[in-house]
């Protein structure tokens, strides 16, 4: 095995998955990236141009994925529609591997990582929490950046999401046989980063930094 490390971490939607990443990136001083981005760019993209999201995708540029409208809750709706086309993830496939496999190593996060873009990565983490923990999460996260919402519409829209990613043909949600399972629905993000890192400890792996 090569001692470059490769994090994965996949997960459901406010599962905790990007806040986990972005901490061990910045603990192990890695690059991350969030290919949640990458789908919710194609989804909006196509959405606004009429070009097809294959088109889309296949001409993504990085400077599509700083638009703040990706964040919101209909960009994931669309991203979800989106990725269930098998054609999209082909085109999305190699600029993640590309960035997976840099000489520094790096962490990506989403759903089919440590199945489908790295089944090498030699650290699988899935991240999952109960969908009343997750809505509850997502449900804050959009009442504080001012939005106006009811917690039902946020559990029913989740549910129709995951339904989406885990039941579609193409690279469906599911954990790698050999990711480390951290259920965050009673963990706060301090809790869920110990344990992360613990494992990856445990595999050998330590910060090189001060
Ligand atoms: O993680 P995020 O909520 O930003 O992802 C938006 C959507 O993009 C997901 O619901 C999923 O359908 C899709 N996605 C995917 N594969 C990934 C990352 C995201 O299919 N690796």
């Amino acid at each position: 095995m090569s001692n470059r490390l490769i994090i994965a971490i996949d997960g459901p939607s406010a599962s905790g998955k990007g806040t986990l990443a972005r901490r061990l990136a910045a603990h192990f001083g890695l690059p991350h990236l969030d290919t949640g981005l990458l789908y919710r760019a194609v989804g909006l993209k196509s959405h606004q141009t009429g070009r097809t999201p294959i088109e889309t995708a296949a001409n993504l540029q990085t400077s599509d994925l700083a638009n703040p409208e990706l964040r919101t809750d209909s960009a994931g709706q669309q991203a979800s529609k989106v990725a269930a086309i098998p054609e999209v993830r082909d085109k999305l496939l190699n600029l993640q591997r590309k960035f997976a496999h840099q000489p520094s190593g790096a962490v990506l996060d989403g759903r089919d990582i440590g199945t489908v873009i790295c089944p090498d990565a030699p650290v699988k983490l899935f991240v999952t929490a109960s969908p009343e923990a997750r809505a509850e999460r997502r449900y804050r996260e959009l009442r504080e950046r001012g939005g106006n919402t009811i917690k039902p519409r946020v559990l029913a829209e989740m549910a129709e999401r995951d339904r989406r990613d885990s039941e579609r043909a193409a690279a469906p949600l599911v954990a790698a046989p050999d990711a480390f399972l951290l259920d965050t629905s009673d963990m706060d993000a301090d809790a869920a980063f110990a344990a992360a890192l613990a494992f990856i400890e445990r595999k050998g792996f330590r910060s090189s930094g001060p």
